[in-house]
């Protein structure tokens, strides 16, 4: 029998998910209708819950049908060591559909690969909590009308919140506009910002914080729309330019919705939970320009909304938990209806890349059902082709984290070589015949008996005298520049960045007697994306990037679109007072309007070629050079 999940919001078309409103509207015909009558629901909670649960609950039992419930799983299985895969195993022949909450992100549908009935997922770690997002998207409906062009104030734990994350993806789909107000730490992940741009070619800007000063917080406020305006083009030689493309930031924006969110202390690890949280209270409430904007929550709710919000009009989330009863209603319904057979799924078809050989590439993300419990998920990847950077990046079919990977080969010819963006289309007919290997390490690729293609002759362009020289001259215009060295943060882009900037540090350290602070910024982690690197003291408060004069290094520009990731990290992170870049070598080629502000050397270059720098730290044994070579690839090997 094929029946339909509800894992993600993605599972729903909108189509669909305006069928389920319908149905919402008219629950006391549902509920005469008997329509779960016969039927049971298991309810399944790995962590607390008051809402989700219940009114789950409520909505099986008003439409005729019966409920088992495991509310607390410590007194289950689970505490004698049970996995998630046979739990779901076991419980899907005692009920018709299972309604599951979980801490692990994937988890749910690692259950659902499990089970013989229907799958819910009531949230599953950090990830995606889509039932509430059609609560959520059902509420501002009533409220607002039409989603289309809407503009959503999403507030709080942007990172953790995993109603933020279902949410973000309905309104995109939905054509609103969002704008991310986080507390400090907690902006919206990179993997999620991506994947907006990707599917649906959002792009960001940040917006005038006056606007939104009502509402505490340290961070900038992004404002994330399907058109223009962009933050492109913010390097220029010039500050002052810098400057002025702040101030023309997005303003006067009329915000149709605050969705305020508790900070979940619970996913985060000690110590990082610190800071100021944006709050909406009686400051909010007595501005003309929120006249009409409502305050929604999922609920439960901390410190972050003062009383007087419970007694305006415009505080609509008790509200918004009272929808939760007819909206999990239709959508039992809904699911119900698709048990017949004949339902198809709703979301794209994704061609997953399972890997040919043992091992096969690891989610980056450590609370990953894959990693947690890997015997309970079998591992699969979206592959991203054409990722910042033009590097291949596998997005986790679980949990919806990205990372980037090196090394691709062939299966059946049994070699493998270093992914370059002119192999995309070689990689896709290999995916397309499941002839596709990725790997960690060129150890891995040979230990599984794999052996390398073929590079044409390298060519050294830069020595290590020049390489100094060259760090040298970059260290001297910087110095030049930038005198206030309280201000001065030195940010590289890891990991060849990151060697730079402290290059660079050191040579400003000698010529001034003073180290600047060094830091470094990851675009492909799906961890803490800015760190500090010097000085090296782990007690020290964490690094503020507000008001600094930051000189962003990288060894080699080519598309730019490297720089642009970093870019919107530093943006999402606080506002300097401007960024400059540095870079070692300038290939061309740009695909992004960025320019350099400081150059160690131009060296034009063909698509076709690679330059690579080979630094001591990364290389070891190595003198410090830079080498170019043309790529003999699979096609020509
Ligand atoms: C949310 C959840 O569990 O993700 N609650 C809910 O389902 N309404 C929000 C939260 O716990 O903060």
């Amino acid at each position: 029998m094929i029946w339909r999940n509800i894992i993600s919001i993605a599972d729903l078309t909108n189509d669909e998910i305006e069928q389920i409103f319908e149905l919402a509207d008219s629950t006391h015909q549902l509920r005469a209708d008997k329509v779960a009558a016969g039927r049971i629901m298991a309810t399944l909670f790995y962590e607390p819950s008051t809402r989700t649960r219940l009114s789950f609950e409520s909505a099986m039992q008003r439409l005729g049908g019966s409920v088992v419930s495991c509310s607390d799983m410590k007194s289950s299985s689970t505490a004698k060591g049970e996995t998630v895969a046979d739990t779901a195993k076991v419980v899907s022949s005692y009920a018709d559909v299972l309604v599951v909450r979980h801490h692990w992100d994937g988890a749910v549908q690692a259950m659902a690969e499990h089970a013989d009935v229907p799958m819910i997922n009531a949230g599953d770690g950090s990830h995606e909590h889509p039932t509430q997002t059609l609560c959520d998207l059902y509420t501002l409906k009533k409220e607002k009308g039409d989603l289309k062009g809407l503009t959503v104030v999403i507030c709080g734990d942007l990172k953790n919140g995993r109603t933020i994350h279902s949410l973000v993806y309905a309104l995109a789909r939905f054509g609103a506009n969002v704008v991310t107000l986080a507390a400090n730490g907690m902006e919206l992940p990179q993997y999620v910002i991506e994947r907006l741009q990707r599917e649906y070619q959002y792009s960001l800007a940040p917006v005038a914080s006056d606007d939104l000063r009502a509402v505490v917080t340290e961070t900038d406020a992004l404002y994330l729309t399907p058109k223009q305006p962009h933050q492109l083009a913010l390097f220029t030689q010039m500050d002052s330019a810098v400057q002025s493309q702040l101030a023309t930031m997005v303003s006067g924006l009329r915000y149709d919705a605050f969705y305020m969110t508790r900070k979940q202390k619970e996913r985060m690890k000690e110590g990082t939970t610190g800071g100021s949280y944006p709050t909406i209270g009686a400051d909010f409430l007595r501005k003309q320009r929120f006249k009409d904007t409502v305050v929604m929550h999922p609920l439960p709710r901390v410190d972050e909304l003062s009383p007087e919000v419970d007694k305006d009009r415009r505080g609509i989330y008790f509200k918004q938990a009272a929808y939760g009863v007819p909206v999990r209603m239709a959508l039992l319904k809904f699911v119900f209806d698709r048990m017949d057979g004949k339902a198809k799924p709703a979301k794209k078809t994704v061609q997953w890349f399972q890997s040919p050989d043992p091992f096969g590439p690891q989610c980056s993300n450590a609370n990953c059902i894959t990693v947690t419990e890997p015997g309970s998920a079998t591992k699969k990847f979206e592959v991203l082709s054409n990722g910042p950077g033009a590097a291949l990046l596998l997005r986790c079919s679980y949990c919806d984290h990205r990372f980037k990977v090196q090394l691709i080969g062939h299966a059946k010819s049994k070699r493998y070589c270093a992914y370059d963006i002119s192999l995309a289309d070689t990689l896709k007919d290999w995916l397309k015949k499941h002839e596709l290997a990725i790997f960690n390490s060129i150890k891995e690729a040979e230990e599984l008996g794999y052996e390398p293609y073929k590079s044409g002759p390298q060519r050294t362009i830069m020595d290590d005298v020049e390489i100094l020289a060259g760090v040298r001259e970059l260290s001297q215009q910087i110095a030049r520049d930038c005198s206030d060295l309280d201000r001065l943060l030195i940010l590289g882009i890891r990991s060849k960045g990151s060697y730079l900037a402290q290059r660079i540090a050191a040579e400003l350290e000698e010529r001034q007697k003073r180290k600047p602070e060094v830091g470094e910024v990851e675009i492909y982690g799906s961890g803490e994306e800015i760190r500090r690197i010097a000085p090296a003291d782990a007690e020290m408060a964490p690094m503020v990037l507000k008001d600094r004069t930051i000189i962003l290094v990288d060894d080699v520009i080519y598309t730019g679109r490297t720089v642009n990731s970093a870019l919107s990290i530093i943006f999402r992170s606080g506002r300097p007072q401007s960024v400059r870049l540095a870079v070692l070598i300038d290939r061309g080629h740009r695909e992004v309007p960025l320019k350099p502000n400081y150059v160690g050397k131009h060296i034009p270059s063909s698509e076709r070629e690679r330059v690579r720098v080979k630094l001591r730290e990364v290389e070891h044994d190595e003198e410090d050079k830079v080498v170019i070579y043309s790529i003999i690839g699979p096609t020509e090997a």
